[in-house]
């Protein structure tokens, strides 16, 4: 793959393309002909990226070195030119608030919110330069409901909406378009690696909730058991496609049947009535 200077081409940053949404996103967007920088944070990830023929980079959100090394490398390759950013990388901290240390709630926050905001603070630069640009958020539909036992993830997704409905208002007239992705459940690698922050992080046995737990940990330990209205990563990519190459790309999109339920019931139920609703449709989880 040609790692010449090219401004020429629609060019688009993706982060988290190890697995799940960003891995699809990356094959997807280069079959239509975008020069996509699929990224990770593992070495052993961008290798495999490669092998598969995507022209692959280090990036980990934790990492302000990292990000501002792989951003260099992408002015580098493309003569300072970025048309898109796809803000994907991101996992879940599963646990009830009361749980949550508060270096647990740092690390989810570092990752989903702070690297992600850092990234596009020095992404935006480009765009405005060069006078156009897109760039594109995964949130999800706990960006705007919250579900029990997912407090510190619902909190990164509710911060990162309110972040960007911000941004997209302060970028109006400047050619650079911010949108949502809001997905509700996708099939992906998410929730074996919300396993694993679990597993780090909260500390079953001590808990006022030890019972529940143990549902919570049957529910992410199991591979199968896809939660109803479960889409694959395409149906993301098509919004994402949207947002990217439309002429007006919307400030949000809706994918899966839950995002749609619940942004209609959260525009008509009050608080209380939302949580009945809420509470309801994670029961099986918790008794
Ligand atoms: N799956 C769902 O049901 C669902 C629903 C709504 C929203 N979303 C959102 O969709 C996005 C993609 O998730 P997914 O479903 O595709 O899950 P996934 O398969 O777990 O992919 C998440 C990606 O984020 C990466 N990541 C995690 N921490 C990172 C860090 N510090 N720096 C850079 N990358 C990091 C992961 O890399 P590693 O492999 O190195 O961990 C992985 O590539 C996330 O923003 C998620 O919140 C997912």
């Amino acid at each position: 793959m040609s790692q010449a200077a090219d401004t020429s081409t629609r060019s688009t940053l993706i982060t988290g393309c190890s697995s799940g949404i960003g891995h699809a996103a990356a094959h997807a967007l280069t079959r239509r002909g975008w020069r996509v920088f699929a990224t990770a944070r593992a070495e052993a990830d961008v290798k495999r990226l490669e092998e598969e023929g995507l022209e692959a980079l280090v990036l980990d959100l934790d990492s302000s070195a990292s990000i501002e090394a792989a951003v260099e490398t992408i002015k580098e390759r493309t003569g300072g030119r970025l048309t898109a950013l796809f803000n994907n990388g991101a996992y879940g901290q599963p646990g009830a608030v009361e749980d949550l240390s508060r270096e647990a709630l740092r690390a989810q926050l570092e990752t989903n919110l702070l690297g992600t905001h850092e990234l596009t603070t020095r992404v935006l630069p480009m765009m405005r330069a060069q006078g156009h640009g897109r760039i594109v958020q995964n949130s999800s539909v706990l960006g705007f409901a919250a579900l029990p036992y997912r407090g510190a993830y619902v909190c990164s997704k509710f911060a990162l909406e309110g972040l960007t409905d911000t941004l997209r208002m302060e970028l109006k007239g400047s050619g650079v378009h911010v949108s949502l992705i809001e997905p509700g459940p996708i099939t992906s690698r998410f929730r074996e690696n919300a396993y694993r922050a679990f597993q780090a992080h909260i500390d079953t046995a001590h808990s006022a909730h030890a019972t529940t737990y143990q549902k919570v940990e049957a529910r992410l330990a199991s591979s199968d058991g896809k939660a109803p209205f479960t889409l694959e990563p395409e149906a993301v990519v098509d919004k994402l496609i949207h947002a990217l190459e439309s002429r007006r790309p919307r400030p949000r999109y809706a994918v899966t049947v839950p995002t749609h339920l619940f942004a209609v019931l959260k525009r008509i139920l009050s608080s209380r009535g939302m949580d009945r609703v809420l509470l309801r449709s994670t029961k099986d989880e918790r008794e």
